[in-house]
């Protein structure tokens, strides 16, 4: 999956550009962030979100991360389907976590920071949830060896990510996004070429098939893959071997 650090939707760039382009796109759509999700999805991630977080049982102690937390909406989920368990946001995205701040108060730690690079101690972490930041990463591979390294023996990573859909739904659904997304983008965001970049790293992002591989590449075991709505998106659960 790292050939991705080299692209930005379906432009060619250097890691360095594209990690600056993809901060740039969030800190520019981050107070609209939760209002487009809802329109362009129909509210539909709504309920791809609640079953992610249902399938978080966190069945080792200790902080849960929810990295590329942006605007707080799995942490929220999270503490109400969790409440005492400890929830932090990871995100590089200033400007996406000052929504969070705003929606979670002071409850809930906020680190900016990239998944490439998590500022904790080897082994610490309860629990890691990751909810479609896998797609903004660039280096996607570089990310899983840090929540796997992070993570304490026997503790799960929970990823809900965009994916290829079936064959037959591939036409509508591009017809769709191609058109709609940005239109919205621009018309709601005032940003046409940030949801022409979310597209297109949809459309780019590689098959469930990939992702789990890149999951057992960094040593997770008992990797699990739940695919939603024809294949759109898909949730993966892996674990770091217990002890
Ligand atoms: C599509 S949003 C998802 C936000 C939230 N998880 C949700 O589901 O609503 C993607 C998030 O990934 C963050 N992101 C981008 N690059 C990242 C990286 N290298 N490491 C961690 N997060 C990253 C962005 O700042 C943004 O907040």
């Amino acid at each position: 999956m790292d050939h991705l650090s080299r692209t930005f939707g379906h432009d060619a760039v250097e890691p360095a550009v594209r990690r600056a382009r993809v901060r740039a796109v969030f800190d520019a759509i981050a107070v609209r962030y939760d209002l487009m999700n809802d329109l362009m999805s129909g509210f539909m991630h709504r309920g791809w979100k609640a079953r992610f977080v249902a399938g978080v049982t966190a069945p080792v102690e200790g902080p849960i991360v929810d990295l590329a937390g942006g605007t707080g909406d799995i942490a929220e989920r999270l503490l109400r389907r969790m409440p005492g368990r400890e929830v932090a946001i990871v995100d590089p995205s200033t400007a996406m976590l000052g929504v969070a701040a705003r929606r979670l108060g002071p409850k809930v730690p906020l680190v900016a920071a990239e998944g490439e690079a998590l500022p904790f101690t080897d082994a610490s972490l309860g629990a890691m949830t990751l909810a479609f930041g896998l797609r903004n990463m660039t280096e996607p591979g570089r990310a899983m060896a840090e929540a796997f390294r992070a993570l304490k023996p026997g503790a799960r990573l929970h990823i809900l990510e965009f994916s290829q859909p079936d064959r037959w739904f591939e036409w509508p659904y591009r017809l769709y996004s191609r058109i709609t997304i940005p239109l919205l983008g621009a018309l709601v965001a005032r940003d046409r070429n940030a949801y022409r970049y979310l597209v297109d790293s949809i459309e780019i992002f590689p098959s469930a098939e990939d992702v789990s591989q890149t999951l057992a590449d960094a040593g997770f075991v008992d990797v699990r893959v739940e695919k939603l709505m024809f294949g759109v998106a898909a949730i993966h659960v892996a674990s770091k071997p217990a002890e």
